[in-house]
């Protein structure tokens, strides 16, 4: 994948879009060699919309609340999505549970970041529940998408210390900038065509990535 051929993204969020906005900015500085072609919210009037309006990205509302089931938002989202031809879907803090049958859609084409180490956290108020376990590392997982819940296999992890302070806000912003560096490099190696999934497993170069992905030697604050 070259600059003059970029990969086809579709960037799917529900917030803030501070994700979104690191795959822009590497995208302009001339680093990812990827189009940003859509950003499709399931909510209204957030950040991460204005961003990619400031940036020239067509950015779409599709309320999931307009649907009677998650399988009809689902459908609908998937027709949306593929209208725009991606090669990879990017799940950059889109706060739905996906049906199977569009994890499946999309199986080896659709990223997602998740901040905890998987298989540690799964869910929600990831942060909280690190301080409320006495743990004294934390950090974020890039993971290829399946049907199982923050499940599918992961592609490279960002380690944190914990420090005595935190509190859950101060712990998601370290987590965060970690974030800002891992998924661009994660979506960076997709579209060089260095990264795939295959057999339910994450390939880098060719090589399975272990349990975990690639590790990042990360553990400043
Ligand atoms: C991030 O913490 C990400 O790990 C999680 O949702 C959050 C999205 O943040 N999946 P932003 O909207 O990219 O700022």
């Amino acid at each position: 994948m070259s600059p003059a051929n970029p990969l086809r993204v579709v960037v799917l969020i529900s917030g803030s879009g501070s994700n979104l906005q690191a795959l822009i900015d590497g995208q302009k500085r001339g680093e990812l060699p990827i189009e940003i072609v859509a950003v499709i919210s399931n909510r209204a009037a957030v950040r991460g919309l204005l961003r990619a309006e400031q940036a020239g990205i067509p950015a779409l509302v599709l309320d999931h609340t307009r649907y009677e089931s998650r399988d009809a938002f689902d459908e609908a989202l998937q027709t949306q999505i593929d209208e725009f031809h991606p090669e990879l879907v990017v799940l950059a803090g889109f706060m739905r549970i996906l049906t199977s049958r569009f994890a499946r859609h999309y199986e080896g084409k659709m990223l997602n970041i998740h901040p905890s180490l998987l298989p540690k956290h799964q869910g929600l108020h990831t942060h909280q529940r690190v301080l409320e376990a006495g743990e004294t590392e934390h950090g974020v997982t890039v993971h290829f998408v399946t049907p199982e819940l923050d499940g599918g296999p992961p592609v490279i992890q960002a380690r944190v210390p914990v420090l005595e302070n935190d509190d859950a806000a101060t712990l998601a912003a370290r987590v965060q900038r970690q974030e800002h560096i891992i998924y661009p490099l994660a979506i960076k190696w997709f579209a060089c065509g260095r990264l795939q999934m295959k057999s339910g497993k994450a390939l880098l170069d060719n090589e399975p990535l272990g349990p975990q992905g690639y590790l990042t030697d990360t553990t400043q604050p």
